[in-house]
């Protein structure tokens, strides 16, 4: 039993994780449903959070198209508008220009 230990922490660390992405929340808006419902069947929804601080409008939508085209994402073409919408306006780089830059 000299390795328990060790194995006890991976376990622990695989469940600390599963339970981490179990609580990924949206943020909540117009289109939060829509993301929800079509983009958490292949990856965990921290894959939004973890890329919005370089994606504007037309990135998301490029991301987007990207998992359709080619991860046969089944997302309904009518529901990409809304999508790119809700990302683009939750989670995207179009911050309030340069307010205060220079200060700190
Ligand atoms: C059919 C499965 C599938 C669906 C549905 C899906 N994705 Fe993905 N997504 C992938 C795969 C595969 C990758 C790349 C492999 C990886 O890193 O896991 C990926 C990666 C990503 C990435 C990381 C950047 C990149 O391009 O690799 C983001 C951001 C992302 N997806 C967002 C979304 C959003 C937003 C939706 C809903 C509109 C969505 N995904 C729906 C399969 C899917």
């Amino acid at each position: 039993m000299k390795n328990s230990p060790f194995l006890l922490l991976v376990f622990g660390i695989c469940l600390a994780h599963a339970a981490d992405e179990s609580i990924i929340q949206l943020k909540q808006g117009q289109g939060m449903q829509i993301v929800r419902n079509n983009c958490a069947t292949c990856h965990s929804l921290d894959y939004i959070g973890m890329n919005s601080p370089f994606l504007d409008h037309k990135g998301w939508e490029g991301e987007v198209n990207k998992m359709i085209n080619v991860y046969h994402a089944p997302i309904d073409k009518n529901d990409v508008a809304a999508i790119v919408d809700y990302l683009a306006r939750y989670y995207g780089v179009e911050v309030p220009a340069a307010e205060g830059s220079g200060t700190r």
